[in-house]
């Protein structure tokens, strides 16, 4: 079992091993105090999971409770937020009470919104079941719903309790959604570790866990070490946005057919060609980036062109003034923030699209 811990706002230990379902009762009760819990999982994680982990919960003395949702996306609205929260002050939750989010990212950031406004503010816990999730939506205290103009428009800044990361669940993740984790850890491997890209590049691991909990350990220590500078997003923690100006664009211009890891693949991989032509980068990082997506059967060739990506990543809402900051590698292992105007950003995914 590994455990890193987050100094944020609040201090928090995300833990990393198996089984950690089958004792999440004992490791909760560690962290709260609380009388009651509500566990919000979607009917995947309900069919998988939450037997185990509600019993668990049940035999550390918590009272139990249990809301389910549907897959996907579209479940990160404002109407299932306040389900939630009716559900919760229906049964007289108080404010020492406890969120559980048994799931992948959308589960993670709506429970983790609702923890933030329920009462203004109760504790609740991640239990990532995807490896995206675990290696990025359940660290770093962003949640968020998602708005009719956009994605995560409507969100709050609100630290776990625990994250308690069960490398079991990896056995029963589709192989599909396994890439999209794993085009995170590169993404973390090449702004801030070049040790940690080099083993998902090059070595073979005896277990699928043993991999998994040697990358995704590093790849949430290069997280929490920018949350740590950055908590609220203003300065490094940008870095985490590697590969995402054009990855956001090419999951929009393909109305989300397109997942988001896959997305990001293509992003990181024009940003890096375009950087070395720029001259910004000292090494053309787009060879060994290139040969990993493609060790994994993760195709980073991109469907569209320079000017739609562009019009799609212009009309991010979150985008402020004439500036984008576009993240780049220098090279393998150190990320750096790069600013250009606006009308340059067609002209550099151009360069990143090219031959
Ligand atoms: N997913 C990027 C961040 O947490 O900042």
């Amino acid at each position: 079992m590994l455990n890193i811990t987050v100094n944020a706002s609040r201090k928090y230990d995300v833990v990393i091993g198996e089984g950690l379902m089958e004792s999440a009762g004992r490791m909760v009760r560690g962290v709260s105090s609380a009388r009651k819990v509500c566990v919000i999982c979607d009917t995947t994680t309900r069919d998988l999971f939450s037997e185990t982990v509600i019993g668990s919960l049940a035999g550390a003395g918590f009272d139990t409770h249990l809301l389910i949702f549907a897959p996907g996306e579209q479940t990160k609205s404002m109407s299932n937020l306040s389900r939630i929260l009716e559900y919760l002050a229906d049964r007289h939750f108080t404010r020492t009470d406890l969120l559980v989010a048994l799931g992948g990212g959308v589960i993670g950031d709506l429970t983790g919104f609702a923890a933030a406004c329920y009462l203004r503010g109760i504790n609740f816990v991640q239990m990532p079941t995807t490896l995206l999730s675990a290696v990025d939506a359940s660290v770093g205290g962003k949640t968020a719903v998602n708005l009719k103009a956009g994605k995560n428009l409507a969100g709050a800044f609100h630290q776990p309790a625990i994250v308690l990361f069960d490398t079991n669940a990896m056995e029963s993740l589709p192989e599909e959604q396994f890439k999209e984790g794993l085009s995170e850890i590169i993404k973390c491997g090449v702004i801030g570790d070049k040790d940690l890209f080099e083993y998902v590049a090059y070595k073979e691991a005896p277990r699928i866990n043993d991999f998994v909990e040697m990358t995704a350990e590093r790849a949430i220590i290069v997280k929490r070490d920018l949350v740590e500078q950055d908590e609220y997003d203003v300065g490094p923690r940008k870095l985490l946005n590697f590969g995402h100006t054009m990855g956001h664009a090419v999951e929009l211009c393909s109305g989300y057919e397109i997942p988001h890891g896959h997305a990001v693949a293509m992003g990181m991989l024009a940003a890096c060609k375009a950087s070395y032509r720029k001259g910004w980068s000292n090494e053309d990082c787009a060879i060994p980036v290139w040969q990993t997506l493609e060790r994994y059967g993760i195709d980073p060739k991109c469907p569209f062109d320079a000017d739609e990506l562009a019009s799609a990543a212009l009309k991010d809402k979150k985008r402020s003034g004439t500036k984008i900051s576009l993240v780049v590698p220098l090279q393998i292992g150190e990320g750096a923030l790069m600013d250009i105007d606006v009308e340059e950003l067609p002209e550099f995914f151009r360069l990143g699209l090219e031959g």
